[in-house]
């Protein structure tokens, strides 16, 4: 497995998971994969900037010794405690026993409770640097983004910026750069990937672009550890962030609902026609047929929500009840909403849903409207209006 010199004497280490289809848990889909991607920097010292998941370990160790022995690594850079860039430091630090590790004073904390390993470690703060030789590498701590370990690595002589998890994609490819692959992949990739993981961090993360931007140092590769590597116009992912951390939306809604024997789902469609009828760009989802990940990328740039059960158990049902709670973590800002469902008899999904939309931060736009068994024709058609009026509020 060979490595891939990404600048003169810098080279990517990491390794392509190609058939992972969940990641964090089972809380995020990858239907296109991910890499870990990992950066050996060879100058009169080396530094190895982050590892890959350990069940890559053989993958990683390959790409260095073709490059040179592992045993020569005189540091190993900790950008971050998570296991899918630490889980081979363990196997690297024997190979490699003299090695430092740098990082934060809670990657320290968090390396220990993960491997219980003493090795030696070099706690650091923004602006440390290190000398590697011709280069030097600085250190930007990064504290939740996305954990309180993070942090950025910058080498300012090649002016590469490699901020871990920031800017980074879960997308496999044989290509490591983003003049090389589907620009639409890549940009819906990166959506995917800020919207379910970096979404309630965005005051954080534009309060850290700004002060990077402050620092004033010059960016002409971002190296993040998952997925493609960012050349062709750095600035153009970190524009994307600034307006997501805004929380910058469009007039677009979208519909999550789900439906027991489909009178719900008789109310969605009709909702639906009047959001578009108003001229608003509107997706629909069942969310017991659709991919949630996708389904949160969607909700990302939409100003307004509608969330549709039917009530069982005096209740909404589980799958949407789920999505909820999910959704509540990310705490969506400025975001107007309102709920619809069906019943038989005693009702009671609309109010639940409202009660975790309260609890999420979300404005409820106007009253749920709440249909018994079946709607008629007049039913659907104020379903129709409930949307147009929904439409309405949305900027
Ligand atoms: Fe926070 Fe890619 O790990």
């Amino acid at each position: 497995m060979k490595p891939c010199e990404i600048k003169k004497g810098i080279y990517w280490v990491g390794a392509i998971d190609w058939n992972v289809r969940s990641f964090h848990g089972h809380t995020y889909t990858t239907k296109r994969g991910t890499t870990y991607n990992a950066y050996l920097i060879v100058d009169d010292k080396v530094a190895l900037v982050d590892t890959v998941y350990g069940p890559f370990t053989g993958e990683l160790i390959e790409r260095i010794r073709a490059v040179m022995p592992v045993e020569n690594i005189d540091y190993v850079i900790a950008n971050h405690v998570e296991t899918d860039h630490s889980g081979a430091l363990p196997a690297v630090m024997k190979l490699c026993p003299k090695a430092k590790v740098y990082g934060t004073s809670k990657c320290k904390e968090g390396l220990y409770r993960n491997y219980y390993e003493k090795w030696d470690f070099q706690e650091v703060k923004t602006g440390d640097s290190l000398k590697l030789g011709k280069r030097t590498l600085t250190f930007i701590e990064a504290p939740m983004i996305h954990w309180p370990d993070s942090m950025f690595t910058y080498c300012r002589e090649e002016e590469l910026l490699m901020p871990n998890d920031a800017f980074g994609q879960h997308y496999a490819a044989s290509e490591r750069f983003d003049d090389e692959v589907d620009q639409c992949a890549l940009m819906d990739e990166a959506v995917i990937y800020y919207a379910n993981i970096l979404w309630p961090l965005g005051q954080i993360i534009l309060k850290k672009i700004e002060d990077v931007l402050r620092m004033n140092i010059p960016i002409k590769m971002i190296a993040p550890s998952h997925g493609i590597i960012w050349r062709k116009d750095p600035m153009k992912i970190v524009k994307a962030y600034m307006s997501w951390a805004k929380n910058e939306t469009k007039r677009k809604a979208v519909i999550v609902y789900e439906t027991m024997w489909n009178s719900t789902e008789k109310m969605a469609r009709a909702i639906c026609e009047g959001i578009k009828d108003s001229g608003v760009s509107v997706k629909l989802f069942d969310i017991a047929r659709s991919d949630r990940t996708e389904v949160i990328s969607q909700m990302l740039d939409a100003q307004g929500f509608m969330f549709g059960s039917s009530t069982h158990g005096n209740d909404m049902l589980p799958t949407i009840a789920g999505f909820l709670e999910f959704l509540k973590g990310l705490k969506p800002k400025g975001r107007v909403a309102c709920a619809f469902g069906s019943y038989g008899w005693g009702g009671g999904a609309v109010n639940s849903m409202e009660s975790v939309l309260k609890e999420a931060g979300v404005n409820i736009a106007q009253p749920s409207i709440s249909v018994k068994y079946v709607p008629d024709t007049g039913e659907l058609k104020r379903c129709y209006e409930f949307g147009v009026n929904f439409a309405k509020m949305l900027k």
